[in-house]
C-alpha cells in the first residue's frame, strides 16, 4: 500500500482526499501544524471511512510518506516548504493549491504569474506535480456518493504524470487526465476561481469539470 501524507490535512480538501484515498486502499497520515489536531481530524476521517487513518505533525508525516499531498492554502510561506524539504528528498509531491482572492465579490487568479506548483519545485526540488485543484473537498467529503470528474495533472515528465494517475483512478469516479509540463500548472490553478465564479453567477453549488 501507498504510504500517503496529507499535509495540511486537518483542512475540507485534505479530510476529503484523506477519506477517498482510505477508502482506495491507502496508508494516510493526516498531517498538521499542530498534532492534537491532525489526531482529531484522522478520528473524524476514520468515523467517516471506517478505515483507520493516522494523524501527526506534518515533519514527521512527510518523513514517513512515499507520497505527500500539500493541501495547505494558497502561497504557503518559503518557510513552510523548506521545513519540509529533507523530508521530502526523493519522493512524489502533488499541489492542489490555488492562489485565489475575491475581487468585487468574485474569484481571480491570486498570482500575476507562474504558478503554486512551480513554486513548490524549485523550492523542494523533488518531483512535483499538480492535480485536485477542480475537485470540490465538499463533494469528496460525502463519502457515500460516487465521483464522476476528470482530474487534470501537470507533471515534468510522462513518468511522473503516470504515478499521479494511478493515484488518481484509484478513488473511485476521478479518471485522470495530462495537462502537459508543470509550466502549465497555472492554467489548472486559474481553472479553480474561473469554475468558482460560474458556480456563483449561475446557483450551481460544488462546480466541477468533466471533459468530453
Ligand atoms: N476546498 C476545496 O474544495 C479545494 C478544492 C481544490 C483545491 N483546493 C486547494 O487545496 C488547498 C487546501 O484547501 P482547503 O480548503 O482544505 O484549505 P484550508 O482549509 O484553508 O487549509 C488547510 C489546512 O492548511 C493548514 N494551514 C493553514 N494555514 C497554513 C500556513 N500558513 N502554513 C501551513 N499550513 C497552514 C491548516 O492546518 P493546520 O492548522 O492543522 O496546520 C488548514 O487546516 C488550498 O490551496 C485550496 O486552494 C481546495
Amino acid at each position: 500500500m501507498t504510504r500517503i501524507a496529507i499535509v495540511g490535512g486537518t483542512g475540507e480538501l485534505g479530510l476529503g482526499l484523506a477519506a477517498r484515498l482510505a477508502n482506495a486502499n491507502a496508508e494516510i497520515v493526516i498531517g498538521s501544524r499542530d498534532t492534537s489536531r491532525a489526531k482529531e481530524a484522522a478520528l473524524r476521517s476514520s468515523t467517516l471511512t471506517g478505515r483507520h487513518v493516522e494523524g501527526d505533525g506534518n515533519l514527521e508525516a512527510a518523513v514517513w510518506c512515499q507520497v505527500a499531498i500539500l493541501a495547505i492554502p494558497e502561497l504557503p510561506s518559503d518557510e513552510t516548504l523548506l521545513s519540509l524539504k529533507p523530508a521530502l528528498d526523493g519522493k512524489l509531491v502533488i499541489s492542489p493549491i490555488v492562489p485565489m482572492v475575491i475581487r468585487n465579490g468574485l474569484f481571480s487568479p491570486g498570482l500575476d504569474s507562474g504558478s503554486a506548483a512551480e513554486r513548490v519545485a524549485s523550492l523542494l526540488q523533488t518531483r512535483v506535480a499538480a492535480a485536485f485543484h477542480t475537485v470540490p473537498a465538499a463533494r469528496l467529503l460525502e463519502v457515500k456518493k460516487p465521483l464522476d470528474y476528470d482530474v487534470l495533472v501537470t507533471a515534468e515528465t510522462k513518468e511522473v504524470y503516470a504515478e499521479v494517475a494511478a493515484l488518481v483512478s484509484s478513488i473511485a469516479g476521478l479518471r485522470p487526465l495530462f495537462a502537459g509540463p508543470l509550466r502549465n500548472s497555472r492554467l489548472l490553478e486559474t481553472m479553480t476561481p474561473a469554475l468558482l465564479n460560474v458556480g456563483k453567477l449561475n446557483g450551481i453549488k460544488h462546480p466541477s469539470i468533466k471533459v468530453v
